[in-house]
């Protein structure tokens, strides 16, 4: 099974009140993790980008390492994204090499603006078959001034404004600002997302995917494990799995992770670092954490409800 992009899984995804997991990449275990557990629960996946990953890691062998886990998983559709593309410039770079679905993040702009930079994006990309993802409202944790809840809910999605911009720019799925915000510090109380909004612009857009960022759960666990061994995350808070869960039924068909697979790394090199302090072998230590992300994407995927669902999606 070669890369696939993200029509076939989106469609299937909205039809069966699922979400595919997009989770993000920067190394050689995190993609291991990922990909060993969704190969256990036969779900499809995107595998996502971001600019700091292509800096930290280079292109090149995060491709290499990406198109080995294809080989080994011919059963498993797999869509490379690129993750918060922030320019034309960038998102051509990534379809240039070979991915096959980019996100163009131009929601800082007006929304004239970001109709333009988007659209330009949809030309291109469209001409080499790669679908593209672009985003209206503003999401807490990247955009500068948006950090929590507090700020976010100011700066959610217009539904009215979401139509005007899927028929102008030519989009296959939008992200939306919906309640949720980049990072492990989301909210300081019980979260509300903003249902109403995805359901709004579901009505208004039938059929059309929605794409929700910012949705790591910052798991108690992983949360627990890392102030025990000398971190300091005490007032970390994601966005609670029952609302993953809820939004997955609704239009929503791919949802972000990146914070929870940071977290099970982390966690697990502390735990090792402190029980084991002569521990120098990085397998040692490496090797626990790609096992904790694997395992917790495999609980992931029954929370999205793509688990099983590689076969339809291919
Ligand atoms: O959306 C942001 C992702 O968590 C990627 O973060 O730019 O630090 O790689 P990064
Ligand atoms: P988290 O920080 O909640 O994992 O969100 C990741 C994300 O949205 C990547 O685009
Ligand atoms: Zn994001």
């Amino acid at each position: 099974m070669a890369l696939v992009g993200t029509e076939k899984m989106f469609k299937m995804a909205y039809k069966g009140g699922y979400a595919i997991g997009a989770f993000n990449v920067n190394n050689m275990e995190i993609t291991q993790g990922i990909v060993d557990a969704v190969a256990e629960e036969k779900a499809p996946l995107i595998l996502q980008i971001s600019r700091g990953a292509r800096d930290y890691a280079k292109i090149s062998y995060l491709l290499a390492i990406i198109d080995v886990a294809v080989k080994e998983n011919p059963d498993i559709p797999i869509v490379t994204h690129l993750d918060h593309g922030d320019s034309f410039e960038v998102c051509k770079q990534f379809v240039d090499d070979g991915f096959t679905s980019v996100m163009i993040d131009a929601s800082k702009l007006p929304l004239k603006e970001n109709i333009r930079v988007t659209k330009q994006v949809v030309e291109y990309a469209h001409q080499h078959d790669v679908s593209v993802e672009a985003e209206l409202g503003q999401l807490g944790g990247i955009e500068e001034d948006v950090v929590g809840i507090d700020d976010v809910s100011k700066h959610l999605t217009d539904p009215e404004e979401a139509v005007e911009f899927v028929e102008k720019s030519g989009c296959d799925s939008l992200a939306v600002a919906c309640g949720t915000s980049h990072g492990a510090y989301k909210f300081k109380s019980e979260p509300k997302l903003a249902f109403d909004v995805i359901q709004k612009i579901a009505d208004k857009l039938p059929g059309f995917p929605l794409v929700m960022h910012g949705s790591s759960s910052v798991l108690k666990e992983f949360k627990d494990l890392i102030n025990k061994y000398g971190g300091k995350m005490p007032d970390a808070m994601g966005v609670p799995e029952e609302a993953i869960k809820r939004a997955a039924k609704m239009a929503v068909c791919k949802v972000n992770i990146d914070t929870d697979l940071r977290m099970a790394l982390t966690a697990k090199i502390r735990q090792v670092f402190a029980e084991k302090p002569a521990e120098f072998d990085p397998r040692k230590y490496l090797g626990p954490g790609r096992d904790a992300i694997k395992e917790m994407v495999k609980h992931k995927l029954h929370i999205l409800g793509c688990a099983g669902k590689a076969a339809e999606c291919r």
